[in-house]
């Protein structure tokens, strides 16, 4: 990748995007190409190839997608699987049509089985039934990869898709209706201490184990696999750093500054007890990541209160 290529990166705005963005300019890539959802309406197939006519680019970061949590994704179960097939779709097929150099797809580890081996590799997918919550959106998101497998095996193009962990940082959603863990861990634990309550309940046993990644290191990790010889069409991405949700909590109240104490609701479900990417390809490949949890929640914890209090006040 050549510092004045154009980069297209689908979904600017998001967790994500964002940060592709962010470490495509930081490393002197001075021709990003982006365009939000009035410009280029991705799951409308006339609109975007309209947009790849009008646009010569040269790669492509795929990460507009539908996302959210349990609740969006078992709620909206149609809206998930129809926009993600259609979004991925026009994206990834303008893009050979327009000989577009290579491509990454963006993934979820929740492509897995439901019961899959810990730690999870990439040959553990279509081995066994999915969570059934959130199953059109995995479904749609294994369609996506098989489709870069398909473009590569038929074409021979050099597509790659990426399967990320659980993912945390700048931009995040502070939204508890709607946010993953650590956003919503920093956001209750926080009001808990400007409350001056002495403490904080939160939901489940916290015995759950879980991996987390920066979104930085996602990007860096996105740029470095795109810039390597094509070897894979699926790459798991993870920290290879596992916490309980209890760890978790304790690591947030000491970066917070709530000295209160943190119980937890079991009565509230944990879902899966265990949940690691086995991220050996990608090392093997010659990348990991440069943050630890520690590090990251404290950047997080920085941006919200700098910025991401004000998206949800
Ligand atoms: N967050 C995680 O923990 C995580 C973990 C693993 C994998 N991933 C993957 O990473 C990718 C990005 O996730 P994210 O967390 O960055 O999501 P996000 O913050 O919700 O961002 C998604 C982006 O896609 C854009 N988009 C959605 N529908 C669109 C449409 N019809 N036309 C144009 N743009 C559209 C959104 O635009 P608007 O701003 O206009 O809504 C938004 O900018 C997804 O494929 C997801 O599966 C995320």
């Amino acid at each position: 990748m050549k510092h004045n290529d154009a980069i297209y990166v689908a979904g600017h705005n998001g967790l994500v995007g964002s940060a592709i963005v962010r470490q495509l300019t930081a490393g002197g890539f001075n021709n990003v190409v982006t365009s939000d959802r009035r410009a280029c309406d991705l799951t409308d197939q006339a609109a975007v190839n309209a947009w790849f006519d009008q646009h010569e680019i040269d790669y492509v970061f795929l990460a507009a997608a539908r996302v959210g949590g349990i609740h969006a994704n078992n709620t909206y179960r149609a809206e998930f699987i129809q926009q993600n097939l259609a979004i991925q779709t026009n994206v990834i097929h303008a893009a050979y049509q327009h000989e577009v150099k290579r491509l990454l797809f963006l993934g979820s580890s929740c492509i897995y089985p439901r019961d899959c081996p810990q730690p999870m590799r990439e040959e553990h997918l279509l081995t066994g039934p999915l969570e059934p919550t959130n199953e059109p959106y995995a479904i749609a998101k294994i369609a996506g990869l098989k489709m870069v497998q398909a473009y590569n095996a038929q074409y021979h193009t050099q597509y790659l898709s990426l399967m990320p962990t659980n993912l945390y940082g700048v931009n995040d959603n502070f939204d508890l209706n709607t946010s993953h863990v650590i956003p919503a861990l920093i956001r209750k634990i926080t009001e808990a201490k400007n409350s001056g309550s002495d403490k904080v309940l939160l939901w489940g046993t916290g015995r759950p184990r879980r991996e987390f990644l920066l979104v930085d290191d996602l990007a860096d990790a996105c740029i470095f696999c795109l810039q390597q010889e094509h070897r894979y069409d699926v790459v798991n991405v993870g920290s290879g750093e596992e916490v309980t949700i209890k760890e978790l909590a304790e690591l947030i109240a000491s970066v917070v500054g709530f000295t209160g104490k943190i119980t937890f609701d079991s009565s509230m479900p944990d879902g899966t007890p265990r949940k690691l990417l086995d991220s050996s390809r990608i090392r093997e490949m010659g990348w990991q990541p440069k943050t630890s949890l520690a590090q990251g929640i404290r950047a997080t914890y920085t941006w919200y209160l700098d910025k991401g209090s004000e998206k949800v006040a």
